[in-house]
């Protein structure tokens, strides 16, 4: 058996888990809103069309955020065809996913939509065909009480009050060659503090992203964000992170590793903005918005291979592994441990496309990936102040990695309700792991729950009605003479879940 150790202290606090780390993200692609949230008709469906068993189980996930309308769809976007009677909206061609848009669902639905989970929407502005004018019309739409010409049409079409929308992104992935209107790290820069600048003017209380790498496997990464900071530092609030891993070597120890690169990914992102910010003398620390991230490799470029202009194609329809499940929850574990930095984070995403939550075609029921579990534990537990953990782990060597630890872990303090969860991921495939954790410093506790996603088989997935990936209680977790141990089995995300200073 693997031996592991972790020490904590309720004084070593890292960062107060912000609410928006759980976020997700639903674009106009694929089933992720019609056929997804969206099928009016379907007996689950209210008054608006969106499906209430899906919102059901996005309401459990408690997703705090939905950042919408795309990524690369919003490159191409007019956001005024989604609004305004709906007789009247046109069909379009969607050239970032070769579909059809019809336009049916729009910001005013999906702003109810929103409402209705409890999510605040963060909206994306097209700086892909698009610039300044159509941002500010939309922020004006969007935000202005009224006596203005896109305020009074919100207000015609509807919606009295405000949208009020806080977050916005000044577009999506444009260092990306594949996204429409892709530009130079200068011309982006230039056009990302001219769109700030104009919004701000119309709204100060605005909180802008700027777009970031789409992976740290870009060409141009890191020095995309020196330049685009150089331009906006000033002006922006985040500064946005996408990436998704995936088995592009066929090594399970290789994939488990993967998480690895997503720590030095945000690590050096923030160094950049640090040295940006100490170029200009800056009292501000630029946060980050890591508005994309999940596991993604075998659906990649599906778009380019079906027949194009079908309107909601099923694409992107991820099916995830016990494997994924837990390189997934070492990087939900990997964003807990950045909270200082990474204030923001979106689930990519939600509904059908690379998605917890699945709906089958044409209406059929709602089931659960493997994925959906280490979301749901870590936004349910998460949510407290993040703990400086020191870890002492057995390491492998991979592939493409040395000294990986089998051991990946955060661990999250509830002051308020004298509880601690500790989140872990067993990277060992064929050995248990058992983790220890002196608890002195809290007083001593008791283990009140063990849950355990796992199972024999890497490659296992959930289906509609088999839902066959789903956490279990793990008994044999002990707290004596101040110690926590516990055994994660072999490939098993893990929370282990304390209550503090009682022991018995
Ligand atoms: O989430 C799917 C796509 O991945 C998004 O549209 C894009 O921003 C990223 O490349």
């Amino acid at each position: 058996m693997l031996k592991a150790s972790m020490h904590l202290d309720p004084h070593f606090q890292l960062a107060e888990v912000p609410p928006e780390l759980f976020g997700s993200f639903i674009e106009h692609l694929g089933r992720a809103v019609y056929d997804g949230v969206y099928c009016p008709g379907h007996p689950a469906a209210d008054e608006q069309g969106f499906r209430q068993d899906v919102a059901d189980a996005i309401r459990t996930l408690r997703v705090p955020l939905l950042r919408y309308p795309g990524g690369n769809f919003v490159s191409g976007y007019r956001w005024e065809d989604g609004v305004g009677p709906r007789d009247r909206r046109p069909v379009r061609p969607d050239t970032a996913w070769r579909s059809l848009e019809s336009n049916q669902v729009g910001l005013n639905e999906f702003a109810g939509f929103c409402r209705d989970v409890g999510a605040e929407l963060m909206l994306a502005v097209n700086l892909g065909t698009r610039g300044v004018q159509a941002a500010c019309d939309l922020l004006e739409y969007c935000n202005l009480p009224g006596g203005s010409h896109y305020s009074d049409l919100r207000i015609a079409h509807g919606v009295k009050q405000p949208h009020a929308v806080k977050y916005w992104c000044l577009g999506n992935e444009m260092d990306g060659p594949w996204q429409l209107g892709h530009k130079t790290a200068e011309e982006y820069g230039r056009l990302a503090v001219e769109t700030a600048r104009a919004m701000r003017r119309m709204d100060p209380t605005v909180k802008l992203t700027a777009s970031g790498s789409s992976n740290p496997d870009m060409p141009t990464f890191p020095q995309w964000e020196a330049t685009v900071l150089d331009h906006a530092y000033d002006d922006i609030d985040f500064l946005s992170l996408h990436q998704y891993l995936g088995d592009y070597t066929n090594d399970l120890g290789d994939f488990l590793a993967q998480s690895l690169t997503t720590d030095r990914f945000i690590s050096t992102v923030a160094s950049v903005c640090d040295c940006a910010q100490a170029k200009r003398r800056s009292k501000k620390k630029m946060m980050l918005s890591f508005d994309e991230w999940n596991v993604w490799f075998k659906t990649s470029g599906q778009e380019e291979r079906i027949e194009p202009w079908q309107h909601a194609p099923a694409i992107l329809e991820e099916q995830y592994t016990m494997a994924d499940a837990a390189v997934f929850g070492c990087m939900l574990i990997t964003l807990l441990n950045h909270a200082d930095r990474v204030r923001i984070a979106c689930l990519a995403q939600l509904v059908n496309v690379l998605a917890p939550i699945m709906t089958e075609p044409g209406g059929g029921p709602v089931w659960r990936q493997s994925i959906y579990w280490p979301f749901l534990h870590g936004s349910l537990y998460g949510r407290g102040a993040v703990l400086r953990a020191s870890v002492v782990s057995p390491r492998y060597d991979s592939l493409s990695f040395t000294d990986v630890p089998y051991l990946e872990t955060a661990a999250v303090w509830h002051e308020d309700k004298g509880e601690l969860d500790i989140f872990a991921v067993n990277r060992a495939q064929d050995q248990p792991l058992e983790l220890a954790c002196p608890l002195a410093a809290f007083g001593g506790g008791t283990l009140a729950e063990h849950l355990c996603l796992s199972g024999p088989d890497p490659l296992a997935v959930n289906g509609p009605g088999q839902e066959i990936l789903k956490p279990r209680r793990v008994s044999g977790g002990t707290v004596q003479d101040g110690e926590l141990r516990a055994v994660l089995p072999p490939l098993s995300w893990n929370v282990l879940r304390l209550r503090l200073g009682q022991e018995c």
